[in-house]
């Protein structure tokens, strides 16, 4: 490297705080910014007020301060074409352009892709209105699972357990996200164990990441409402490394190949949200970006430099890359505000330890910072993260250092890592 990287990180969550701490531990590494960034962020990167919608103003911004990367994190700017402002300037980033970000932004076109390149899915059908939709769900009486085509901040997915439930669930859905109710997905519903796989692409080449499991619900044993994610354990213990080969030889690397042939070559992270079948893991969704918060688990086992392996993608020279992970493992709980994921107060103070061991730390999601006080500020508020050398000794670490913080009020799920919550072998 000629000269200390300079990298800007879009984002303000858990997530884009995983991404910054890592980028810091690379040597070709000099300047971080995120915009805009949160508290933790501030500790290792210059924030910068600027919103992750704002194209035009983190355009400018990484021009002005000749940024050598650009990392973007969430997918509102992605499917916004952020990618292609970007690179229009010269600029180097890291994430697809608008076009390829269709993986996530329209779940047709995706499940389209998905037929054309022979990937194991759930078997769909596609309507154009709610009257439509219902009708075929009345007729397919019972199990199904009602999905809207465009983004819909993780709320436009109903599965159904009756036909009159799946006919109720295409008009409230379709009520709730009027934008996106002129494709409406009727999908069969898949039974197994959920593992997300996120594979690194250069547009032809994809390294996969360690898998890694979300925790959607709100409640212990996986209860309560879903939320948008309330912990993750890495390495997956339901994948076996040579399950994560099969995802790789039949997931990833046959989709960005069809990315690429259909004209769209994708260049970030595609993210496969899988469910275990009995007849091999099939696709739920695919993501354009890193999870969150699978990222906050992935990182901290991740060996190989961010920095290198990103700039590898954005430049196409992923040929013949792995990526390289510590053998252990990583859990990260979310500590998320009072009455989450409904309703909740914000400007909660927070105390942190100030003394973790050398193996936690913890992620900033929603937090900001009120005359030198640490308050909550969203809905997930920390994600709370150690390694270990199996799952439960990092379990252990995680659970001690959240009960060193103090959050009054704050709730988590105390079963993230936990052997009955994690157990369960999977063979391909
Ligand atoms: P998606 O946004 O498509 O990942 O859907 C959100 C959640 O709905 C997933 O994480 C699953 O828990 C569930 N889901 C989606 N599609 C299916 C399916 N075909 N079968 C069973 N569950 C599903
Ligand atoms: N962990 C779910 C997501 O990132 O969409």
């Amino acid at each position: 490297m000629s000269h200390p990287l300079s990298v800007l990180v879009v984002g303000s969550g858990a997530r884009e705080h995983a991404i910054a701490w890592k980028l810091a531990q690379s040597p070709n590494v000099g300047t971080i910014f995120a915009a805009p960034g949160n508290p933790g962020m501030a500790a290792l990167a210059q924030c910068v007020p600027v919103s992750v919608t704002d194209i035009e103003g983190i355009v400018d911004f990484a021009q002005g301060r000749e940024c050598d990367l650009v990392v973007v994190g969430p997918e509102a700017p992605l499917a916004l074409g952020i990618v292609d402002a970007l690179t229009r300037t010269g600029l180097v980033a890291f994430g697809p352009t608008q076009a390829a970000a269709r993986v996530e932004s329209s779940k047709s076109w995706a499940k389209e892709l998905m037929v054309r390149a022979g990937i194991p899915t759930a078997q769909c059908q596609i309507f154009s209105s709610p009257e439509e939709a219902a009708a075929a769900a009345r007729g397919m009486g019972g199990e199904v699972v009602v999905k809207l085509d465009g983004l819909a901040g993780g709320k436009g997915v109903a599965v159904a357990e009756t036909a009159q439930e799946a006919e109720m669930a295409v008009y409230e859905l379709c009520r709730a996200n009027p934008q996106s109710a002129g494709r409406i997905l009727l999908e069969e519903r898949l039974e197994g164990v959920e593992v997300s796989v996120l594979g690194i692409s250069d547009g032809e080449h994809v390294c996969s990441l360690l898998p890694a499991k979300d925790h959607k619900r709100v409640g212990d044993g996986d209860t309560g409402p879903n939320t948008g994610g309330m912990g993750a354990v890495a390495p997956s213990p339901h994948l076996s490394p040579e399950g994560l080969d099969r995802v790789h030889r039949e997931i990833l690397e046959p989709a960005v190949a069809e990315l690429a042939r259909s004209g769209t070559p994708f260049v970030g992270v595609l993210y496969a949200g899988l469910m275990l079948t009995r007849e091999g893991p099939k696709v739920l969704e695919f993501n354009c970006r890193f999870g969150d918060p699978e990222t906050e688990a992935i990182l901290p086992l991740l060996e190989t430099d961010l920095a290198d392996l990103l700039l590898a993608a954005c430049h196409g020279e992923l040929a013949g890359a792995a990526c390289e992970f510590q053998a252990s493992a990583c859990v990260s709980v979310v500590m998320a505000s009072p009455g989450y994921p409904g309703p909740y107060p914000t400007g909660i103070p927070i105390h942190l330890p100030s003394d973790l061991p050398p193996e936690v730390v913890i992620f900033h999601a929603g937090t900001s910072s009120r005359e030198g006080v640490l308050v909550s500020a969203g809905g997930r508020v920390l994600a709370v993260t150690a390694t270990g050398d199996i799952i439960e000794t990092a379990r252990r670490r995680a659970y001690a250092a959240c009960s060193r913080v103090d959050f009054p009020d704050c709730h988590f799920r105390r079963d993230i890592g936990c052997i009955r919550c994690e157990a369960g072998e999977y063979t391909p």
